[in-house]
């Protein structure tokens, strides 16, 4: 009945989705493993005690945030813009610079959220493949957007989920190449330790996307935000929802943002744990990439892994279906104690002895 209302082009469309699984170990979503800092919490309750203002709408330009982005960067918060994670200002960026069947360039494999927010948008995703070992080609994606001449030209560095990055001389390299809109979304940026951000001044066509959800571990808020030349930021305000950010979520991002050196520590903890992690699965015959990021992209040549993983409630992100990643599954690094459980079930399913220990 309802049916036949739905846009032609979404009548097959597959929103993305993740079950919600009963887990002991979660490794499925890039989150951190860690809890808010006790700093945070207790700033928390004392606001909400003292003066959180929860009848009125949130500032809708979300300036105290910005303000404070701002500094961390160094860049005016008219260079600044947030959202509902960073997925809404993809989402915000293709409303506003797509017309129908415009293209979108994409690498393959990504985040497979371009695809499907190009789809929405009227677009048409045109996705350039990685080289073999998942490395960017910069030739590829500028004669690829030669070619096809894209409105939005999409570069996901670190990228999910292969984890390998461009350097910012390579990106400088394409950019300087490409004169439409490109999204540079550093989701994992925290993690690899550079940033485009400096140079979005010296390319005013860059947008570049940043999110609390991984290293600031409060994937639960939804707060990303971009960076950009004014010219930028203003196309996409445009689309931006009003009131889009909650006042609490605007709340935690700023105490996130004054716990600093509790984030580096963590991060370095994660960068360890990759280390071992990546050591211990090699050691047991699995090929692993080299990741930037707080993933590991693993291949293991062994049918039904995630299925195998999950029936104890150990969650993973199953690739093997992808043209590209036979036999691959991301695994997200989390506290040592995760990372032994997983590599405990891993060696039960591989060599089907059980660990009683
Ligand atoms: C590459 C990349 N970009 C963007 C996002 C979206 O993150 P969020 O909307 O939580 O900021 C993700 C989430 O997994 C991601 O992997």
């Amino acid at each position: 009945m309802i049916q036949k209302y739905i846009r032609s082009d979404l009548q097959n469309f597959q929103p993305y989705s993740t079950p919600s699984l009963p887990y002991k170990v979660k490794m499925d979503s890039n989150e951190s493993p860690f809890p808010l800092p006790e700093e945070i919490k207790q700033e928390l309750i004392q606001w909400i005690k003292t003066d959180e203002n929860l009848n009125r709408y949130p500032d809708t330009d979300t300036t105290q945030l910005r303000k404070e982005l701002g500094k961390v960067w160094n860049m005016k918060k008219e260079n600044i813009i947030c959202g509902v994670g960073s997925d809404q200002l993809i989402d915000c960026m293709m409303k506003v610079f797509l017309e129908p069947k415009d293209k979108v360039l994409i690498p393959s494999p990504s985040f497979s959220m371009y695809a499907l927010t190009a789809r929405m948008n009227h677009g048409i995703p045109i996705e350039v493949p990685l080289k073999d070992n998942y490395d960017y080609g910069s030739t590829q994606i500028v004669e690829a957007y030669k070619k096809y001449q894209p409105k939005i030209v999409i570069l996901c560095t670190p990228n999910n989920p292969t984890g390998n990055s461009l350097s910012i001389e390579e990106i400088e390299k394409i950019v300087s190449q490409i004169s439409c809109p490109i999204l540079i979304d550093e989701a994992y940026g925290e993690f690899a330790g550079e940033s485009m951000i400096p140079f979005v001044e010296k390319f005013p066509h860059l947008f570049v996307i940043r999110t609390f959800s991984k290293a600031f571990g409060l994937a639960g808020i939804r707060v990303g935000y971009g960076i950009g030349s004014k010219d930028i930021i203003d196309a996409i305000s445009i689309t931006k929802p009003p009131f889009n950010i909650s006042t609490l979520s605007e709340k935690i991002a700023l105490l996130a943002l004054k716990q600093v050196p509790t984030y580096h520590e963590r991060i370095q903890l994660l960068q360890e744990e990759k280390k071992w992690l990546k050591n211990q699965l090699e050691s047991m015959g699995c090929q692993v990439y080299s990741s930037k990021a707080n993933f590991l992209l693993t291949k293991i040549e062994k049918k039904n892994i995630r299925q195998a993983l999950m029936e104890k409630q150990i969650l993973v992100r199953d690739f093997s279906k992808h043209p590209n990643l036979s036999h691959c599954i991301r695994i997200t690094i989390g506290t040592r104690h995760e990372n032994e459980l997983l590599l405990k079930a891993l060696r039960e399913i591989l060599f089907k002895k059980e660990d009683k220990s």
